[in-house]
């Protein structure tokens, strides 16, 4: 049978090293979500779609399944890899171009329903441990253990400047500040707190903390 951790929240609430370490610790496979829509995000970017305002659903579908099925997936517990012509292309996705899109692209029904089937069977059978904004609510409702991290604003942003080498701190902080409205304001599958999850606020608490609290929870 599958188990599932899952583990939602804002950018920056540190989703992604927390559930790395966590992946490596309980030998899960990680998937990060957010590497779906941002591959996404990047292939839209290039292509002539972006200014025909998406065209057409069908189209716009037919588009989405084909960019799907130009990448190799590999998850384990190091992480999620795209492979996309033989190359993993994980560096390009963090891109200001892209995080700048990413919420906007996202936020189409198409493009979500199309990423949750295929993360769905993606993780068949498997044991993971899954990051994003709606993994407890709408891909996994059925999972065994659910998170949700979330921080201050200033906090994320400080935590989130570190790791991105084009941005300074305050252009970081109003990036995260606009994918957190458009995040939490979309329709569909909207960021928020799932069902029966376990909320865990990490603005004064160091990395090492967070990952012994989470621990304590799912040894429980
Ligand atoms: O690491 P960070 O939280 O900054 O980004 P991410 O998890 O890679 O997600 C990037 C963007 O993808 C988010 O701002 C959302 O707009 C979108 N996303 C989503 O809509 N649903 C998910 N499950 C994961 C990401």
């Amino acid at each position: 049978r599958e188990f599932i951790i899952t583990i939602d929240g804002p950018a920056g609430s540190g989703k992604t090293t927390v559930a790395k370490a966590l992946a490596k610790k309980l030998n899960l496979d990680l998937l990060e979500s957010g590497a779906f829509y941002r591959y996404l995000t990047l292939r839209l970017l290039q292509s002539d779609i972006m200014d025909s305002q998406f065209s057409s659903d069908e189209i716009f579908r037919k588009k989405i399944e084909e960019f799907l099925s130009e990448i190799e997936i590999k998850i384990s517990p190091e992480g999620t890899v795209l492979i996309y012509q033989g190359r993993p292309i994980n560096n390009e996705l963090r891109s200001k171009e892209v995080e700048e899109k990413v919420s906007e692209i996202s936020s189409h029904p198409v493009v979500r329903e199309e990423v949750n089937k295929f993360m769905r069977r993606l993780i068949e059978g498997k044991r993971v441990i899954t990051e994003g904004r709606d993994m407890g609510s709408c891909v996994f409702p059925q999972a065994d253990l659910k998170f949700f991290l979330t921080a201050d604003l200033e906090e994320r942003a400080r935590r989130r400047a570190k790791d991105v080498i084009d941005r300074g701190l305050e252009e970081v902080k109003k990036n995260l500040l606009e994918r957190d409205k458009r995040d939490s304001e979309r329709e569909i599958a909207p960021l928020k707190v799932p069902e029966s999850a376990i909320v865990i606020d990490t603005t004064n608490l160091n990395f090492d903390q967070v990952v012994e609290r989470l621990e304590m929870f799912i040894k429980r």
